[in-house]
């Protein structure tokens, strides 16, 4: 890195989100990460972060919400300087059978999982291309190119994510943008630890050839290299990080 970019993480306090946060923080970027209005703790972890040695800077953000994505990135902007790299990494899940499915808990994942990608990257990405430098990183999952059961509204967010990165990648190549989706599979982090126990245990880990959860690390370090100079001829992919679960 020439100089120190600055990189803005969505929902960077979570389980993936955290570790992208610390581990960009280590490779030597200026770390931002939003946190969901509601988060009564973020006070806490920042003083965390502070004491193990991570200078983040944290920004709440309903990533939902055009206007919050708006204030948020000028917030970063104000005191960092221009987003050199965006990681779209928020995502919720309300999981259950599409019989019991209601429209708040559909609307509420294609809202948070699919309308930030919109919400996010539109405050970015003029600039990033203005600055002919600029990486886009969405974080989508095995389950949006494979499906899965009670999972109809974050699969189909999910699948939305990389029909966005290979539009938009389109669109900024040529100004030096890239912009790729990654899929991971089932990751150990709260999203994956609150499936029920038997379910996880006799529906998933016995279709992941690795056997085992995958690690927040391998995708924080995937992360790290599409965000690289040495990523710059990779753009429009959707890059599985599953542990051989679904190969395409
Ligand atoms: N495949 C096939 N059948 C399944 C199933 C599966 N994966 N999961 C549940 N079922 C079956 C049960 O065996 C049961 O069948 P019977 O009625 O024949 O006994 C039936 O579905 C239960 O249906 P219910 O409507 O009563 O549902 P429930 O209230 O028990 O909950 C569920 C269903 C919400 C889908 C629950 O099983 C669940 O949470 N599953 C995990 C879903 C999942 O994988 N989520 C991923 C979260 S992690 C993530 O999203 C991160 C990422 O990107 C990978």
């Amino acid at each position: 890195m020439t100089q120190q970019h600055v990189v803005l993480v969505t929902g960077g306090m979570g389980g993936l989100g955290e570790t992208i946060s610390v581990k960009m923080v280590e490779a030597g970027y200026k770390v931002a990460v939003t946190y969901s209005p509601g988060n009564k703790t973020h006070a806490e972890w920042l003083a965390q972060m502070k004491e193990r040695g991570y200078d983040i800077l944290a920004v709440p953000c309903d990533v939902a919400d055009y206007d919050s994505c708006g204030d948020a990135v000028a917030a970063v902007q104000a005191k960092l300087g221009a987003i050199d790299v965006l990681v779209n990494n928020a995502g919720i899940t309300r999981d259950m059978t599409f019989k019991k499915m209601d429209k708040v808990n559909w609307d509420a994942v294609l809202r948070t999982n699919l309308d930030s990608l919109f919400n996010m990257s539109k405050q970015v990405v003029d600039s990033m291309a203005e600055r002919g430098w600029g990486r886009v990183i969405n974080v989508s999952s095995v389950n949006g190119s494979k499906g899965a059961f009670g999972q109809t509204n974050y699969s189909a967010a999910k699948a939305g994510v990389h029909g966005f990165t290979k539009a938009l990648a389109l669109e900024v190549a040529k100004k030096g943008v890239t912009v790729n989706t990654i899929s991971p599979g089932y990751i150990g982090t709260k999203m994956v630890t609150a499936i029920p126990k038997e379910v996880l245990d006799s529906k998933i880990l016995p279709h992941i050839p690795v056997g085992r959860l995958g690690k927040p690390e391998e995708v924080a370090g995937l992360i790290i290299y599409l965000a690289s100079e040495e990523a710059a001829f990779v753009t429009g992919a959707n890059i599985a990080i599953n542990g051989g679960q679904h190969m395409q």
